[in-house]
């Protein structure tokens, strides 16, 4: 059977016709049939329900032989990293891991233009875990290794997020000690990978105030099987299995003024005071960053103040998933919606840049070849037709103008002292 892989790096549409009735053509069929789901209101992040693949994936064509001359000039002064690297901060990206060493223009691209690399889903327990009593580090391991060899750092992405439970866990968790599982994830996958890891999502998206739990936390798999003590757990058994890595908390919906954004701000700074009375390890908080190009929200003053929050509890502050969505820019216009993008970064990283607690910016996704934006059901209602232009690279590996937007915003940027972690180690 063909992988999403395969397709990805063949862009073969019949790859992924094939697949997609393979996969679930009965959920598609009940989406397809939906007028509620029409009139929903847009879940772009869709951070709260398993994403599967049910959408043929964007042709492109074939992968580009090589990196565009226009991308190539890109490398050494003039990339992201060295952008970052002269304001104290460190430019990353999230890789799909089974890319690498398979798309020579790609892999250099990468080695070009970042310091610092996260996997988007092999580090999680549905890639480590096949079963109860293996792990499966391929993976993880190779792009350890592709970063070693490029004297990058690695994001560890995630220990714990009810997003990622495998079905053999989740179904049989009435049977299992949960919480012995976890302690023994955290140290095997820490203990592998201890010395080489930057920082570590310990704890991911852990709060949802509408779940309406006591102190906004969300109503999960860990929650429910261990109790509001998991979070406790995970931190202080990876704090043993790696004292070097920088211990983070990640979260989305915290960047814009809304209502909600504000209400999940207040969640999670309460979240990170409970910790530090408790002493519970802690080093970072991350900041997600999946936003909207034609937003009503505005990224401003609440933006601002709730890095200050963080920054006055002593913890840094890092950018970890940022994308700018543009389903709803309103023109098909490539060069409208590729300004709008810009804009968007722009904005955002203006505010963000502007506290030195912020030390590392990474964008989820190199280009626009791959993002997980046109994986889910509401681009495809929305926007079946138009693939995401999100990231700074475009499906040819040339840059965007959302690339010149970061690469503008790093320089303005105050000047900062690097992450403790020493850089490029
Ligand atoms: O690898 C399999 C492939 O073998 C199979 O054929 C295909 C068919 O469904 O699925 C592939 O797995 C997919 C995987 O991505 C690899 O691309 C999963 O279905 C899909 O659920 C998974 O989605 C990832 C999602 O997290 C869940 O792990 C997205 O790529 C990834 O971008 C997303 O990342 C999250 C962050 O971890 C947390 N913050 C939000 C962010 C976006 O949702």
């Amino acid at each position: 059977m063909l992988t999403r892989r395969d397709i990805l790096h063949q862009g073969l549409r019949a790859g992924a016709i094939a697949m997609l009735r393979t996969s679930s053509a009965h959920a598609l069929a009940s989406w397809q049939a939906s007028p509620s789901q029409k009139a929903a209101p847009d879940k772009m992040t869709s951070n709260t329900s398993q994403q599967l693949q049910h959408y043929p994936l964007p042709d492109f064509g074939p992968l580009p032989a090589e990196l565009p001359a226009e991308s190539r000039a890109l490398a050494g002064k003039a990339s992201l990293k060295a952008h970052a690297d002269r304001h104290g901060l460190i430019a990353g990206a999230a890789v799909v891991v089974r890319a690498l060493g398979q798309d020579k223009a790609l892999d250099e691209l990468i080695a070009d233009q970042y310091g610092i690399l996260v996997p988007e889903g092999e580090l999680k327990w549905v890639a480590l875990r096949p079963s109860q009593d293996r792990f499966d580090f391929a993976l993880s391991d190779t792009l350890f290794e592709f970063a070693r060899h490029r004297r990058m750092l690695v994001r560890g992405h995630t220990l714990v997020w009810h997003n990622s439970v495998p079905k053999w866990l989740a179904e049989g968790a009435a049977s299992l000690d949960v919480r012995q599982l976890l302690v023994e994830h955290i140290e095997t996958v820490v203990g592998r990978y201890r010395g080489r890891v930057h920082s570590w999502d310990v704890v991911n998206e852990a709060i949802l105030p509408k779940d309406g739990q006591a102190d906004g936390l969300r109503k999960s798999f860990w929650f429910d099987s261990i109790g509001p003590d998991y979070i406790e757990l995970a931190y202080r058994t990876a704090r043993a299995a790696d004292p070097n890595a920088r211990l983070t908390y990640n979260d989305y919906g915290v960047e814009t003024d809304s209502a909600e954004d504000s209400e999940r701000r207040k969640v999670i700074l309460a979240l990170l005071r409970s910790m530090q009375q408790k002493k519970i390890p802690l080093d970072a908080v991350g900041i997600q960053g999946h936003i909207k190009a034609a937003s009503q929200n505005r990224i401003g003053s609440d933006l601002r103040e709730y890095i200050a929050a963080i920054q006055a509890m002593g913890l840094e502050v890092y950018l970890t998933e940022l994308d700018v969505n543009e389903d709803d820019v309103a023109s098909d216009d490539v060069s409208i919606r590729d300004a709008a993008v810009a804009e968007t970064y722009r904005t955002f990283l203006g505010v963000a840049l502007a506290n030195p607690a912020v030390k590392l910016v990474l964008t989820w996704g190199v280009s626009d070849r791959r993002t997980w934006l046109n994986d889910g059901p509401t681009h495809h209602l929305k926007q079946p037709n138009r693939p995401q232009r999100s990231l700074p690279f475009d499906p040819q590996y040339r840059p965007a103008p959302a690339f010149f937007a970061i690469c503008g915003s790093l320089d303005e940027a105050p000047k900062r002292t690097p992450t403790t972690r020493n850089q490029y180690a």
